[in-house]
């Protein structure tokens, strides 16, 4: 273990926009499974591990499309729809490689509090992340407000105590597009040591 490349990894990782993945470009089993294994290491209070995800790849992608287009359709409120919101979240999909659904599943120890279920598919999610960025496979977690809805829910077949946390856009860079760079404001600013 290195501090320094871990230390590099963390902010090295990069959203990358759908747009700017290139759908062709296969991602292998072999790598799949590395990274839910990583995600499966994630940190849980009281041996839950609430995360499920749900992998929608080539044809099953306009599956997601509609899924989102009917939800947006269905949920927002007419005087609030966009036709150009509608038609990115039927595009999106198609130009990655492939959209995990990221589900928590409510463990049924009442003690653990909705809350710290929550959070720990979100480490899930940014252990994912992490590993994805080691290789130059990008992701984008999109969580767009419908996406928490019933209509949603019901597109996903989620059942009692499941509860979707949004999509991952996985596809690997177009070629020739750089790996974005990031910012974030000093760390100093938001610590307080006593
Ligand atoms: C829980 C969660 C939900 C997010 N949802 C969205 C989203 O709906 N739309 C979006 O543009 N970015 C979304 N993001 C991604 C952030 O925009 C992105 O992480 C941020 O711009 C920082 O960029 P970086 O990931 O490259 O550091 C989400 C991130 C998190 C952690």
């Amino acid at each position: 273990m290195n501090l320094e490349q871990t230390a590099a990894l963390i902010a090295h990782r990069r959203s990358i926009k759908p747009i700017d993945m290139d759908p062709e470009r296969e991602i292998t089993s072999e790598l799949w499974d590395t990274l839910f294994e990583c995600a499966n290491w994630a940190p849980n209070h009281g041996h839950t591990e609430p995360w499920r995800f749900i992998i929608y790849s080539g044809d099953a992608r306009s599956e997601m499309a509609s899924a989102l287009q009917h939800a947006y359709k269905t949920d927002t409120p007419p005087g609030e729809f966009r036709p150009d919101k509608h038609e990115k979240m039927g595009l999106n999909p198609l130009y990655s490689h492939s959209i995990v659904a990221i589900i928590m599943k409510r463990g049924d120890n009442p003690k653990i509090p909705a809350i710290e279920e929550i959070e720990a598919v979100a480490c899930a999610v940014q252990n994912f992340h992490l590993a994805a960025a080691s290789t130059g496979l990008g992701v984008f977690w999109s969580s767009p407000a419908v996406g928490y809805g019933h209509t949603f829910a019901q597109s996903l077949e989620l059942t009692e105590g499941e509860q979707c946390l949004g999509v991952l856009y996985v596809g690997y860079p177009k070629e020739g597009k750089p790996w974005p760079t990031g910012s974030r404001r000093p760390a100093a600013a938001k610590i307080t040591f006593k």
